[in-house]
C-alpha cells in the first residue's frame, strides 16, 4: 500500500473533526433568530479546524468571492502545511452551515459540510441558481433528460427502480419557482415531499433506499449542486446540473471561474470530476440523514457522515465531546 493512499484514508478521517468543529459552533445558535451569527460562528470554527490540517488546500467552492467574505473565500490557501512540499495538495468545496435559516429558526436539516479533492477535482460553480436533479445507485441519467417533460423523466426513473409511478416520491425545495414544476409532478401521479431548505441533505437522502426519496428535482444553490455532487461521488447515484442566472453580473462572475457556456448541462463527473473525492458533514438541527448536535452539562454528541469515493465506504460516526478537556474552536468552553 503507497503512502499516499494512507495518508488520504488519514485525512478523511481527519476531515470530520471540521465539519463537527463547524456543526458544534452552529449548534449554539440554533433557533436564535440570527442567520449571520451562526453562519459566522460555523465559518470561523471551520477556518480554524481546517488549519489545524496538514494539508495545502484551496477553497474552490467557499463563502463566495475574496471582496465579499472575509473568510473561506473562493481562492483562499488553508491547512497547517500551505507551505510544505510533503502536504497533500488538495482543492476545498465546503458549506460550514448549509441551512443558515433553519438553524436560525431551529428547524429540519442543518449541517456542516465538506468535500476535497485533488487539485482540478470540481466545477468551479459561481454563486448562482443550478437546476439540480439527483437519483440514487441504480438509475442512470442522460443530459437530455434536463430538458425532457417531467413525465418522461419520472416513467423513466420508475422503470429503472421497477416501481408504479403513485409510489415513486420526489424531493422539492417549496418555492414559488417551482409552481409549474410541482403542477408537473403532480398530473403523473407520482408523490412530493417538500423541504423548506438545504437541497444537499434533498439529494443525498435519494441515495438511501430507506429514506424513501426516488428523486430530487428543482433549482437551489449552484455551490451546493457541486457539494452534493462529491457525496454521490462517493454514494453512487447519478446527477445532473445547469447553471441559471438572474442577471448579466452572474454571468461575469461565471465568466471569472471559466465557465464560457452558459447553457451547459453538468453530469456527475463534471460537476465532481475526481476520482478521489471525499465527502464530511456534520448535523447542526435533526434531519433526514444526520442527527443535530445535542449539548449537555460539559459535553456534547455530534453525528457525522464521512465518506470516499475511491473505496466507497461511507462511515457514521457519533462523537462524544468532553468539553471540560477539549476547549476552543470546537465549540467547548472557549
Ligand atoms: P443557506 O445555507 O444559505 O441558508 O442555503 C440553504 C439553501 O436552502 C440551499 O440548500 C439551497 O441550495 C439554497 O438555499 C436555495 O436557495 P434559495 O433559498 O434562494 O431558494
Amino acid at each position: 500500500m503507497s503512502s499516499t493512499f494512507k495518508m488520504e484514508r488519514n485525512l478523511a478521517l481527519e476531515v470530520v473533526r471540521v465539519t463537527e468543529a463547524a456543526a458544534l459552533s452552529a449548534s449554539r445558535l440554533i433557533g436564535r433568530g440570527d442567520e449571520k451569527a451562526a453562519d459566522k460562528a460555523a465559518v470561523d470554527s471551520m477556518r480554524s479546524a481546517l488549519n489545524s490540517l496538514y494539508i495545502r488546500g484551496r477553497v474552490v467552492i467557499g463563502e463566495g468571492e475574496r471582496d465579499e467574505a472575509p473568510m473561506l473565500y473562493i481562492g483562499e490557501e488553508v491547512g497547517a502545511g500551505f507551505d510544505k512540499d510533503d502536504a497533500p495538495k488538495v482543492d476545498i468545496a465546503l458549506d460550514p452551515l448549509e441551512g443558515t435559516t433553519i438553524t436560525a429558526k431551529g428547524g429540519y436539516n442543518a449541517m456542516a459540510v465538506i468535500a476535497m479533492a485533488d487539485e482540478g477535482g470540481f466545477l468551479n460553480a459561481p454563486d448562482t441558481y443550478m437546476e439540480k436533479i439527483a437519483v440514487g445507485p441504480g438509475v442512470q441519467l442522460d443530459k437530455s433528460d434536463i430538458d425532457a417533460p417531467v413525465a418522461d423523466l419520472l416513467k423513466k426513473v420508475a422503470k429503472q427502480k421497477d416501481m408504479d409511478m403513485a409510489d415513486m416520491m420526489v424531493c422539492v425545495l417549496d418555492r414559488p419557482r417551482h409552481d409549474k414544476l410541482v403542477e408537473d409532478i403532480r398530473a403523473t401521479g407520482a408523490r412530493i415531499t417538500f423541504i423548506q431548505d438545504g437541497d444537499v441533505a434533498g439529494v443525498i437522502a435519494t441515495t438511501y433506499p430507506d429514506k424513501g426519496i426516488d428523486i430530487y428535482m428543482g433549482t437551489g444553490g449552484a455551490p451546493e449542486g457541486v457539494l452534493a455532487a462529491a457525496a454521490l461521488r462517493c454514494t453512487g447515484g447519478d446527477m445532473l446540473g445547469r447553471l441559471v442566472f438572474r442577471n448579466d453580473t452572474e454571468k461575469e462572475r461565471a465568466q471569472k471561474w471559466g465557465i464560457t457556456d452558459y447553457d451547459a448541462v453538468y453530469g456527475l463527473k463534471d460537476l465532481a470530476k475526481s476520482d478521489n473525492v471525499m465527502f464530511a458533514a456534520t448535523g447542526v438541527t435533526e434531519g433526514t440523514m444526520l442527527r443535530g448536535v445535542r449539548r449537555m452539562s460539559g459535553g456534547a454528541v455530534t453525528h457525522s457522515l464521512v465518506m470516499r469515493s475511491k473505496s466507497g465506504t461511507m462511515r457514521e460516526i457519533e462523537a462524544r465531546h468532553n468539553f471540560t478537556r477539549k476547549t476552543g474552536f470546537y465549540g467547548g468552553a472557549d
